[in-house]
Order: C-alpha cells, then sequence, then structure tokens
C-alpha cells in the first residue's frame, strides 16, 4: 500500500494495536450528521475542519485569494465546525511570514472571506457552520520575518537543543507575559467584529501558551506551582471573554507533551492527566465551551501530534496507537466537562474506517464533535460524502503521505494537498517533493 496504510478493513486497524490505549468501537455513523448542542452554540453537525495553516497570508496577515478558496473549500464541504488556522495577535508572533494575523488594517479582509465562506455554503444549498478563529502566540516556534525569532518561556534542554538555543538564550519576562492578555483581548474584538462566531484562545503543540503550562523550571510568578503555569493563560481566556459578546469561547489544549515537555507526561512518556484535566475544569469555569482536544508538537514528536507524521521521519509507534492516544485524551476531557463539546483529532489516518470510529467515540461520551486536519485539505467535502452516502468515499482520503506538511517547512510553500487538488500546486508539488514520489 502506498504511504504505509496496510488496512484492508476496519478490524485490521483494532488488531494492530500494541500500546496501552484502545480504540473506540465502531459506531453509526449516523450520528455525525446530527446536531450538536452547546451551551450557548448549535452545530449544525458533529463534524469539524481541524486547524490547518495555510501560510498563504500577505506580509501583513490579511487572508489572499488562496485563504478564500479553502475555506470556500471547507464552508461547501458540509462540516458544522470550521476551526480557523492559526491567526496571530501581533507581528513578533507569527510562525511564518505569511500567517494570518489580525488588526485594525485589515480586519476588514477578515470579513470578506467570512462572507465568501457563508457563501459558498449557501450556495452548496447547505446551511452554515460555525467559524471560529485560532489565536495564537507561536512562542518558540515563531519566524516572523524569514528567520527563526524563538520567543522561549524557560529553558527546556530537549527544546533548547533541537533548537540549537544557547544557554544565555533570553526568556521572555514577566513583563511581556503580562501584556499577552490585553493583546489577546484585542485580537477577540477585532475577530467578533469582522463576524466570526468565535475564538479559540489556543494553549496546544508547545506554542507560548502551551510552552507555559509546564513551565514547571520558570523562575518567578508564572513558572513552578499548577497556578503559576496557568495563570497568565487564563488571564488570556478572561482578556477574550471579555470581548467575546455572544460568541463562542473556546480553547484548543495540549493534555500531552509526550518528550517534547513534562506538560501531561507520567513515567515512560505515558499520560498523566490529573494537571491537564484540572485545566479543562478551570477553562470551564472561565468560561470555555467548546474545546479541541490534542497532543505533542509538530516540531519535534509530530508521529505525537499527528499520527502517520511523514517527512524524513522515523515513525517510532505504530500510527493506530497515535490515534488512540489522541482519542483517549479527548475522552477523559469529555468526561471532565460533561456539558461542554470537546472535539477529538486524530482521524486522517483512519481514512475510510474514521468515519465509524468517531461515531463509536461519540457514542461513548467520548466527544461530541470529530475533526479532521489533513483529510479536510484532502477530501473538504468529507462531511457531505458521511451525511449523503453514509461513508467516505477511499479514493478521496488523505494519504498521509506528509507533503502538505513538507510544503508547509519551504520558506514560502502554502500547505495544500496536491494529491487530491490538482489547482492547488501543479508542477511546485514535485519540486517540494524533490521529484522522488
Ligand atoms: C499543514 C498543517 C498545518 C497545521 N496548522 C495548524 C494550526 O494552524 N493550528 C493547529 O492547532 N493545528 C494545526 N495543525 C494540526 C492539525 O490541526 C491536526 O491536529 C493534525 O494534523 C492531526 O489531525 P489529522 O490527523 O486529522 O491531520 C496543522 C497540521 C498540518 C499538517
Amino acid at each position: 500500500m502506498p504511504f504505509g496504510f496496510p488496512f484492508h478493513n476496519a478490524q485490521e486497524l483494532y488488531d494492530s494495536l500494541e500500546g496501552p490505549y484502545a480504540l473506540p468501537p465502531q459506531g453509526d455513523v449516523a450520528v455525525l450528521a446530527r446536531p450538536v448542542q452547546g451551551k450557548s452554540f448549535t452545530l449544525k453537525n458533529a463534524m469539524a475542519v481541524q486547524p490547518m495553516e495555510g501560510c498563504d497570508g500577505t506580509t501583513s496577515g490579511a487572508p489572499t485569494d488562496w485563504t478564500v478558496r479553502r475555506y470556500r473549500r471547507f464552508a461547501a464541504g458540509g462540516a458544522g465546525l470550521l476551526w480557523m488556522e492559526a491567526v496571530s495577535v501581533e507581528p513578533d508572533a507569527r510562525a511564518n511570514p505569511n500567517q494570518l494575523m489580525i488588526t485594525e488594517d485589515n480586519a476588514e479582509a477578515f470579513r470578506s472571506l467570512l462572507a465568501e465562506a457563508r457563501r459558498a455554503a449557501d450556495e452548496a444549498g447547505l446551511s452554515r457552520p460555525k467559524i471560529i478563529a485560532q489565536l495564537t502566540h507561536s512562542g518558540r516556534w515563531s519566524r516572523p520575518y524569514n528567520e527563526k525569532r524563538p520567543i522561549r518561556t524557560w529553558k527546556s534542554a530537549v527544546l533548547d537543543a533541537h533548537q540549537g538555543l544557547p544557554e544565555d538564550y533570553p526568556i521572555i519576562t514577566d513583563e511581556e507575559l503580562e501584556a499577552l492578555p490585553e493583546k489577546f483581548g484585542r485580537a477577540t474584538k477585532l475577530c467578533m467584529q469582522a463576524g466570526f462566531d468565535g475564538v479559540d484562545v489556543k494553549a496546544c503543540h508547545l506554542y507560548l501558551m502551551s510552552e507555559l503550562l509546564g513551565g514547571f523550571d520558570r523562575p518567578g510568578p508564572y513558572g513552578g506551582s499548577y497556578e503559576n503555569r496557568v495563570k497568565i493563560y487564563l488571564d488570556c481566556v478572561d482578556a477574550a471573554r471579555a470581548e467575546i459578546g455572544g460568541g463562542i469561547l473556546a480553547a484548543r489544549i495540549n493534555l500531552y507533551d509526550g518528550a517534547a515537555g513534562p506538560w501531561g507526561v507520567g513515567e515512560n512518556l505515558g499520560l498523566a492527566l490529573d494537571e491537564p484535566l484540572r485545566l479543562v475544569r478551570d477553562l470551564a469555569a472561565h468560561g470555555i465551551e467548546l474545546f479541541n482536544i490534542t497532543m505533542g508538537t509538530p516540531y519535534y514528536n509530530p508521529h505525537v501530534n499527528r499520527p502517520y507524521a511523514r517527512g524524513g521521519y522515523e515513525q517510532p509507534e505504530n500510527p493506530v496507537d497515535g490515534v488512540a492516544r489522541l482519542l483517549y485524551g479527548c475522552a477523559q476531557a469529555q468526561k471532565t466537562v460533561p456539558d461542554a463539546v470537546c472535539v477529538a483529532t486524530g482521524f486522517s489516518y483512519l481514512r475510510q474506517y474514521g468515519p465509524a470510529i468517531a461515531a463509536g467515540l461519540i457514542a461513548a461520551g467520548g466527544a461530541k464533535c470529530a475533526g479532521w486536519g489533513r483529510g479536510s485539505f484532502a477530501y473538504p467535502d468529507f462531511a457531505r460524502d458521511i451525511i449523503e452516502k453514509g461513508a467516505m468515499a477511499p479514493d478521496k482520503c488523505c494519504l498521509g503521505c506528509g507533503v502538505c506538511t513538507r510544503i508547509m517547512r519551504q520558506p514560502t510553500g502554502r500547505p495544500g494537498c496536491p494529491v487530491r487538488d490538482n489547482a492547488w500546486y501543479g508542477p511546485e508539488y514535485h519540486r517540494v517533493l524533490g521529484g522522488k514520489e
């Protein structure tokens, strides 16, 4: 099989499991087509497009025609929730020079994008999805002007060595951290003015807020104890809440860093979810009603973050075990906050078997919504097919080939799916792959 998917039926996926976590049993995919009731919002169905950076904004952060095309396709594809990709709260916090960033000057361009996406849903004869913006500070993965400008929150032996940061490389100061809530608040206000249905105050993938959660070794008031480590993040959530109006307040969070950090990590790199689930509870108390559960970081342990991460990277585990870990984590979060809506991650690797496993997770109370990341680039109308045909077409599924990520690592690459989307890259696809695949 191309790209290492040696399974001929769902049972073989289950039989391949070697790790400590089980996959939920398969369920009836009809559950994915049903509306999802949050505290203050309703999703038209239980499927989400996960946040996926396209790296195709202008250098001042506005969406381009490529960005608009992507969200038009997603909106016409039928998912109930479009969790828009990372949108930076300030220039230095961008992960690449073409990352989206909302400002007073370009908020109108976001408004047009949202209008276009909603029009695409209308034209497809569908009711409109909820669209939320993911507000981000890239922290140690900042690369705002074509060169890396890491902003670290504490000295991590693992990640500092990985990035080649010297011992005396600066650590973001307490005062700089204290300035962040205002920035998240301002960005939330702009997003809501632009017409988003809500915002995500992001704390995942070892970007700044996520790294801070594991800052046991950071000196001062924002390191050490649980209360210290979550303080700035909760302040950012509060600042966003103050501006959200009737919108959806959401959080995409890491429950587990794996080898990249100490958050959620126990003996032998096992899950230790006491603190992450405490945070989930605290976030709910601070008004978060929509969660998106994820793990790891694409920069250090991508197999944890997106099972079957390819591109010059040895797979240290069966990707099905990686999916099982992500789904287990989501189930723990959902059980911790039963009134909230938790979105589960990790279905792309499962290809056409993903929907039944997502349905089983939801039926068992382990999530209320299931999200596809890479799978959405490849197959933007997956939700429509699941609703209308009861299944995903195998020849439209993501192959987990890793090309979207490899494109992203190019200095000016625009991630998408050249395998399934001919309009996307054309000959560039072969350049990015070095003509090998
Ligand atoms: C090209 C690319 C861009 C991504 N951009 C984001 C992002 O902006 N924000 C985020 O939280 N996750 C991002 N992710 C992670 C995905 O949302 C998702 O968690 C991951 O791909 C695993 O889900 P999947 O197996 O369905 O692809 C990105 C992943 C890829 C491959």
